[in-house]
């Protein structure tokens, strides 16, 4: 797809879902899409970047993640590793209301959920560097991306059925806010046994990150969200020719010394997604 067709859909896309934004600087609503910029009561702009997407932070973007993280992510993904993970969201999600990818990095897993489901699917990171390669890489006219931060998101109140928030930080007032009354929220965590090969290869066994323990983020998730479902993901994939890529995409490696003598054939990966709904007014009171 040409980079005019991408800013032609988000054009379209603004113009056509305006009330589903509100401006990150104002919380006001947004009036008019003009040429390239999108523009807010008050009269607060956002351009729609060359690339296609439109950049919503307040001030400049921080580049914690490095192009070359986000590109070994992107082989990674794209081999597959999170495939059966991304089946069973697209059948949770099933076809209806707007789906937020909320942390959606350099953008595989919502370009790879995108080919599954009908719903619009809008991907929001605060790194410039992965939403240029998420935009880049689309293929999708119901994709689009976003700069944005997940403590300031720039869409109105109750306007999401499901947000994804995959290995990502995560704002549950914000999550809360822009839910639909009957939206749910899918948080995909590591348990003790993600990548642990890698983990195996940085730590000491006496060291504290030897072992991983997801219990105080599954206890803050349960406190913020009822009816929780929890669905495990546990398997091996074979990595051998994506070996340096693995190495490269978490920052658990940065420190660590690189092997680049070293192969690993299979890699664990262990997730569990959990989807959880808003806790209602009465359900608050009791507890
Ligand atoms: C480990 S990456 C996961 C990205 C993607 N979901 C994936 O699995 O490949 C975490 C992502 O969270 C993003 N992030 C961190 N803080 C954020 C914030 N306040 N608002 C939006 N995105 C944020 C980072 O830029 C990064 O892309
Ligand atoms: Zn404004």
């Amino acid at each position: 797809m040409t980079k005019t067709k991408k800013i032609e859909q988000m054009r379209f896309f603004l113009s056509e879902q305006m009330q589903l934004f509100r401006c990150p600087k104002c919380h006001k609503s947004f009036v008019q899409v003009e040429k390239n910029s999108f523009k807010c009561e008050l009269g607060h702009t956002f351009d729609i970047s060359r690339k296609g997407s439109v950049f919503f932070l307040i001030g400049k973007a921080p580049d914690d993640y490095s192009k070359n993280l986000f590109d070994s992510r992107r082989t990674v993904i794209q081999h597959g590793i999170f495939d059966p993970v991304i089946d069973y969201l697209s059948k949770k999600i099933n076809n209806s209301g707007l789906v937020v990818d909320a942390g959606s990095g350099e953008g595989s897993i919502t370009e790879l959920l995108a080919h599954k489901i009908n719903n619009q699917l809008l991907g929001f990171d605060i790194s410039k560097n992965g939403v240029d390669l998420a935009v880049s890489g689309k293929t999708q006219s119901n994709l689009h991306y976003f700069v944005g931060d997940l403590s300031n998101i720039p869409l109105a109140d109750h306007s999401v059925r499901a947000i994804i928030n995959f290995l990502s930080p995560a704002n549950y007032g914000e999550f809360g806010r822009i839910l639909e009354s009957d939206g749910v929220v899918y948080k995909i965590i590591p348990n003790a046994n993600y990548l642990v090969e890698l983990r195996h290869l940085k730590y000491q066994t006496n060291q504290k990150h030897f072992n991983y323990s997801n219990e105080n983020v599954v206890n803050l998730f349960k406190e913020n969200f009822a009816s929780v479902e929890s669905k495990k993901f546990s398997y091996k994939v074979a990595v051998k020719e994506i070996s340096s890529e693995l190495m490269a995409m978490t920052p658990l490696m940065w420190d660590a010394e690189l092997r680049t003598d070293f192969e690993i054939d299979q890699i664990t990966v262990d997730l569990t997604v959990l989807g959880g709904k808003q806790w209602t007014k009465k359900k608050k009171l009791k507890d």
